[in-house]
């Protein structure tokens, strides 16, 4: 198949090209590096004439509920035309676990993205996946001020992106998707194999690493949604496939 993936130069978009190529399919990448934008629309017609399937893998670049709103809704509502002219048969996106509950911040954003791709005429495949186990590194760095790291408490379930990857390509390239949905069709989910707490993770990481970095769990009382991820919101449902790759094989092997 002719697969065009947007995000393609990113964190998990690299991951996916990878993968399609490794299977035979002959893959577009887009991305501004690229000389595609998905929000402006420049180039992107061209990108995706005579492709059979768009994933979107792209990511907003900021945390802010308003700005990242508006680039997913953007990149959604513009895939969708331009898809739709191009005579696309589908749409993948990748999304996150529990968005749907969520009634502020990045994870609303994500939601109102789900929203809008749903929305339009090209039918659409949605993958909500846990937090990456490279999520655990990022989220160091952003809570780091001098020997302190601040790091949100949450509970998740991290995946692989290499995993994440297999599972995209597999919605973009499968009739009939041999994964259970998460329950009404269009949305699957993938989570790893078992549950861990993001501070312990940053912990680890930083430790073998040999990262002096001492991390502080924290939560923002101002966050309405807090106490959703205290219950487990951004963990898996029963139906969604778990990855086998854990955290600390990660850590083993990759860092
Ligand atoms: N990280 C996690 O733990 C996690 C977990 C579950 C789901 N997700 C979702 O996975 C998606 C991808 O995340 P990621 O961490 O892999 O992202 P990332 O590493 O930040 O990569 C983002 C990609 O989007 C491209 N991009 C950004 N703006 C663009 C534009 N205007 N036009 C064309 N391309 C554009 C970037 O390339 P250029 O900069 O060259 O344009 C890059 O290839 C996100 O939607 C995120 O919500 C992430």
């Amino acid at each position: 198949m002719r697969i065009a993936v947007a995000g393609a130069s990113g964190m998990v978009g690299r991951h996916l090209v990878g993968v399609l190529e490794a299977r035979g399919h002959e893959v577009v990448a887009i991305s501004r590096s690229a000389g595609v934008d998905v929000v402006t629309g420049d180039g992107l017609a061209a990108a995706v004439a005579g492709a059979d399937c768009v994933i979107d893998v792209t990511n907003a670049g900021t945390t802010d509920q308003a700005a990242a709103t508006e680039f997913f809704t953007t990149v959604a509502r513009n895939l969708q035309e331009t898809g739709e002219r191009a005579g696309v048969r589908r749409l993948v996106v990748l999304s996150i676990l529990g968005v749907d509950r969520f009634s502020g911040g990045y994870f609303a954003a994500k939601a109102a993205q789900e929203r809008a791709v749903l929305s339009g005429p090209v039918p659409v495949r949605i993958l909500r996946a846990a937090q990456f186990h490279e999520f655990a590194g990022q989220t160091l760095e952003w809570g780091r001020q001098g020997e302190v790291s601040r790091v949100p408490r949450m509970r998740v379930q991290p995946v692989a992106a290499e995993a994440v990857a297999e599972a995209l390509a597999d919605l973009a390239t499968e009739a009939e998707p041999s994964a259970a949905a998460s329950g009404e069709a269009p949305i699957w989910e993938i989570a790893g194999p078992r549950e861990e707490e993001l501070v312990d993770m940053a912990t680890r990481l930083a430790a073998r690493r040999g990262d002096p970095v001492r991390v502080e769990g924290v939560e923002n009382p101002a966050d309405p949604d807090r106490e959703l991820v205290k219950a487990g919101a951004l963990l898996p449902g029963p139906a969604a496939t778990l990855a086998p790759e854990s955290f600390e094989d990660w850590l083993s092997t990759a860092v």
